[in-house]
């Protein structure tokens, strides 16, 4: 086999595989892409390219394998995988374009919010004039990664009131973090709460009944970030309790949500099918491209995951 180029085996799952196939095999460091289930001999797969859960028995079929990527900002779908060995780096994507598009989705929402869009559309089909109020408005983003710190100084530039917190400190223009402990004083003032944590051992079902019950009395939830941080039961308490006024959810513990799921007619919720951000193959080709050309030298992989801290 010529040294100078990888194979890669793709699981793309709810993806269609074609453009990373096209984009792949324009690259001279790139041998052969093999797409998953597939019967071709793997055993000179160096790097496995995977979007949600992979089937019980890949990596067994890859006894050169070298790297693993997520083709998603997330990788909850990798780090608990006990197929991929301890040792074998796993790399997410890290996107200018991933990042603008979920800013520009918790923008949207965080405004739609604040403009009361919902009783306008109701009171534009009722034909009633009404000139409802708005204020300014403190809004909290938990995570302050990638895309929480973009999402965070960006509403900060907006004119919002913006806090943030992180697991370690943070200092950030014109945002509030809090760390540690301080989760208590981060949630208080908030009148809009929006999750962008990864799924760990830590942050799993943190939206529960009791951080809702820190939060302001009709707080609002923007969560775009993992379905297993929810509660959805206590979602549906805090909203009809008026503990929160309403949320925006875009992503679910089962996806696609089923059709008799209570979220879909909750009159305080509004669904979008996990899309606030979506990859685009073009752009993640790019850091894909950079990563395999490093692969070959052994230099060290752009965007590891610290799989002990899980993301
Ligand atoms: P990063 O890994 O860059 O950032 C994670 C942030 O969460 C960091 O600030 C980290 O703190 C903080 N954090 C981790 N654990 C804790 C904890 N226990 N307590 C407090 N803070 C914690 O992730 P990204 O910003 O790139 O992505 C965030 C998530 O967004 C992804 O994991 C994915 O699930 C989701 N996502 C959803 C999409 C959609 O379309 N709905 C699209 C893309 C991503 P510290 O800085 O101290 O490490
Ligand atoms: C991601 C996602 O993690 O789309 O990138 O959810």
């Amino acid at each position: 086999m010529d040294q100078q180029k990888i194979d890669i085996l793709l699981c793309t799952k709810v993806w269609k595989p074609e453009p990373w196939i096209e984009g792949l095999s324009k690259s001279p460091f790139v041998r052969q892409v093999h797409v998953w289930p597939t019967n071709e001999d793997l055993s000179e797969v160096k790097a496995l390219f995977v979007w949600k859960p992979m089937d019980e028995g890949v990596v067994e079929k890859l006894p050169n394998l070298q790297w693993v990527s997520s083709l998603g900002a997330g990788v909850d779908h990798l780090v608990n995988d006990p197929q991929i060995p301890a040792e074998t780096p796993i790399t997410r994507i890290v996107d200018p374009f991933l990042t603008r598009d979920m800013t520009n989705y918790c923008v949207m929402g965080v405004m739609m919010h604040q403009r009361s869009m919902d009783q306008h559309r109701q009171n534009q089909s009722d034909s009633h004039w009404d000139r409802l109020p708005y204020q300014n408005l403190k809004v909290g983003v938990l995570g302050l990664g990638e895309l929480g710190a973009h999402c965070a100084a960006t509403l900060a530039n907006l004119g919002f009131e913006v806090s943030g917190f992180s697991r370690t400190p943070k200092e950030l223009e014109g945002v509030k973090c809090y760390s540690g402990n301080q989760i208590s004083d981060f949630l208080s003032p908030l009148d809009v709460l929006i999750n962008l944590l990864p799924v760990t051992p830590q942050t799993e079902s943190i939206l529960d009944s009791e951080l809702f019950g820190q939060t302001k009395k009709g707080a609002y939830l923007i969560n775009v970030a993992r379905g297993n941080h929810l509660v959805e039961e206590d979602l549906i308490e805090a909203l009809d309790s008026n503990q929160l006024s309403g949320a925006l959810l875009d992503v679910f513990r089962q996806e696609p949500l089923p059709e008799d799921h209570p979220f879909w007619k909750h009159p305080k919720i509004r669904i979008t099918p996990h899309v606030a951000s979506v990859t685009s193959p073009d752009s993640a080709l790019k850091l894909l491209m950079n990563n395999i050309q490093r692969l070959i030298k052994g230099e060290e992989l752009l965007h590891q995951v610290d799989r002990e801290a899980g993301y």
